[in-house]
């Protein structure tokens, strides 16, 4: 199984992933986590690049993304899943469509023609949208040090927000919002429901082989 988190930055992904793996592991699931951009040495190099350049054309930063998405697509996710591990990948696809193609307004048609470039062109069995409300996301992001994609403003955020929105109501089946800002058993209880249904989902293709 492949599955992603995504949210805005601030709104609390990083502490639900290794909740994620946990439940999975006690559940006898291999599970890798990889991180997006990164995560291979191209992939980190571009990582560099990306957060911390001076300036850069749009383009540019979309299709950086998409590079490093690529290696690490070839270099770890496929031989991991190949190798029968579940990846629960930290941002995928669906982050450029919101923070490029919505955030930069370089519009979601320009993203997906992009993504039909991945070999493999993978798609998460399910992602997890972390969500928040923005106001909340944006004053924990102001607490930390910001990278460059931080550093953008409130509309900028806005227009990922709703960007995840888009894509959660255009797929249902696969992206589930998750609200951060409620007591954590609750949202751990509602990750739960989602991850036994994979699990069940997983078993019975398993024994169908
Ligand atoms: P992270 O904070 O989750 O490590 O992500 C790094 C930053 O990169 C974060 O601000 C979101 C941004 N990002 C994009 O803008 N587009 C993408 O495709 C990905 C994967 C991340």
């Amino acid at each position: 199984m492949f599955l992603s988190v995504e949210g805005l930055d601030g709104a609390g992904k990083s502490t639900h992933v290794e909740f994620i793996r946990d439940y999975l592991q006690s559940h006898g699931i291999e599970v890798v986590i990889t991180r997006e951009p990164g995560g291979t040495v191209i992939g980190e190099k571009i990582r560099e690049l990306l957060l911390n350049s001076e300036h850069m054309h749009h383009n540019t930063e979309l299709l950086l993304y998409f590079a490093s998405r690529q290696e690490i697509i070839r270099q770890v996710i496929v031989p991991n899943l190949d190798a029968g591990r579940w990846v629960l990948a930290d941002r995928f696809v669906d982050a450029s469509i919101a923070y490029q193609g919505g955030g930069r307004q370089l519009g979601i048609a320009k993203v997906k023609q992009i993504y039909t470039m991945l070999e493999p062109m993978l798609i998460t069995d399910m992602t997890f949208l972390f969500d928040a409300p923005l106001e909340l996301a944006m004053e924990r992001l102001n607490r930390g040090e910001k990278d460059r994609i931080e550093q953008e403003g409130l509309e900028f955020f806005a227009r990922v927000q709703n960007t995840y929105y888009q894509l959660e109501h255009e797929q249902p089946q696969r992206i589930k919002r998750i609200i951060t800002n409620q007591a954590m058993s609750i949202t751990r209880e509602t990750l739960q429901f989602y991850l036994d249904q994979l699990l069940a989902k997983y078993q019975a293709r398993v024994a169908s082989d």
